[in-house]
């Protein structure tokens, strides 16, 4: 089959290669699928860049990308949630051992749930990583559900995870009030999600965050990088939290010191956890039309460079696709 890998660190689009590989057979835990869609995140091209390193990736040569969606064509040994050739799936890949930016690819059945026929390939594979970072970041790490929070406010709001954190965070509450950020050519596009006031991000009120009508956040998504927490911290309420997205050592250092010294104005970093019983409820309500998926482009797996080349440039519109 073919396949996208790269060799060593660095290297970015020039270090990608198309490789002819065996199709990966499926472990006793796993199933094998043929890829529909593949959905291009950050991670994958930080994973290249060494932004982990040593630790990820497991090792060289790697094959990125870890949301997938396509066919079942082989199940292993345990089969424990009982998939069949021929059933649509959407999939989530461990990042240690990647492998979606491929023709095949084998992945866990604990972290694989059915696609409706409903659902399309590209919004399938959209999801994993961006709308379950946007549903942790708002839930479990934000309190959404379970703390007073009326006024939301959302960075980066028009990429991957932005797009899914506006809609979720209308749909987890609906009477919320929410902010984002964004260019202002995406203004009405953020409108049409649910958003309540835009700010653009290149001007100098959208950099210092201030809401138009004055609201202070409860709850800040930062799906932005680099902003200060003096900034964040004069448009917050007494009893407020920051989730980081990005982190790097300041947001480090601010949530440590938040919490050392008891603030009120809490921070926290997310790092999202793969589950199926999330991605099971994030496809569910695409299935139901609460959530709309964006597509930025597609490109066939022989221009897959191109959409690596879009996501490290970082102004997509939602999602990038490679469809084998
Ligand atoms: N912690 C975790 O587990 C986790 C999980 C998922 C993602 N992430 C991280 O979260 C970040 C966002 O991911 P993503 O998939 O949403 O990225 P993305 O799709 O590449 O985001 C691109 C979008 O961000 C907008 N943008 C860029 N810089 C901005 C800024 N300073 N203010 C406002 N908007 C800005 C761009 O708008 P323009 O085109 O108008 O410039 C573009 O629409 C990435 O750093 C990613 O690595 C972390």
């Amino acid at each position: 089959m073919e396949a996208l890998q790269f060799s060593s660190y660095g290297g970015g689009v020039a270090g990608l290669k198309h490789v002819r590989v065996p199709i990966p057979e499926p472990k006793k835990d796993e199933v094998q699928i043929k890829v529909e869609a593949t959905s291009l995140n950050p991670f994958d091209w930080k994973i290249q860049a060494g932004t982990l390193r040593p630790f990820l990736p497991s090792k060289f040569p790697y094959t990125p990308c870890t949301d997938v969606a396509g066919e079942v064509t082989k199940v292993g040994s345990s089969n424990s949630k009982g998939f069949k050739p021929g059933d649509k799936v959407v999939a989530m890949i461990s990042p240690a051992n990647g492998g979606g930016l491929a023709e095949y690819a084998a992945v866990k059945a604990n972290l694989t749930v059915i696609r409706p026929d409903t659902v399309s390939a590209a919004d399938g594979a959209s999801l994993a990583t961006t709308a379950m970072t946007a549903y942790q970041a708002l839930k479990t790490v934000g309190g959404l559900t379970t703390r007073p929070i009326q006024n939301i406010l959302i960075t980066a709001a028009s990429g991957g995870v932005g797009i899914m954190a506006v809609q979720l965070a209308k749909l987890l509450a609906p009477s919320s009030h929410v902010t984002v950020t964004c260019g202002a050519r995406n203004f009405e596009f953020m409108r049409s999600l649910g958003a309540d006031e835009v700010l653009d991000y290149k001007s100098p009120e959208g950099a210092s965050l201030k809401s138009p009508s004055g609201k202070k956040y409860d709850l800040v998504v930062d799906a932005a990088s680099g902003i200060s927490w003096s900034t964040f911290a004069s448009n917050m309420s007494a009893k407020s939290k920051v989730v980081y997205l990005t982190p790097n050592g300041s947001s480090f250092l601010t949530v440590v010191l938040r919490k050392i010294t008891f603030s009120s104005k809490q921070a926290a970093i997310l790092f999202t956890a793969q589950n199926d019983k999330d991605l099971e409820f994030l496809v569910r309500l695409v299935e139901e039309g609460k959530l709309k998926v964006k597509i930025d482009s597609k490109y066939p797996l022989t221009k897959a460079e191109d959409a690596w080349a879009k996501c490290m440039d970082g102004h997509a519109t939602g999602k990038i696709i490679v469809e084998p």
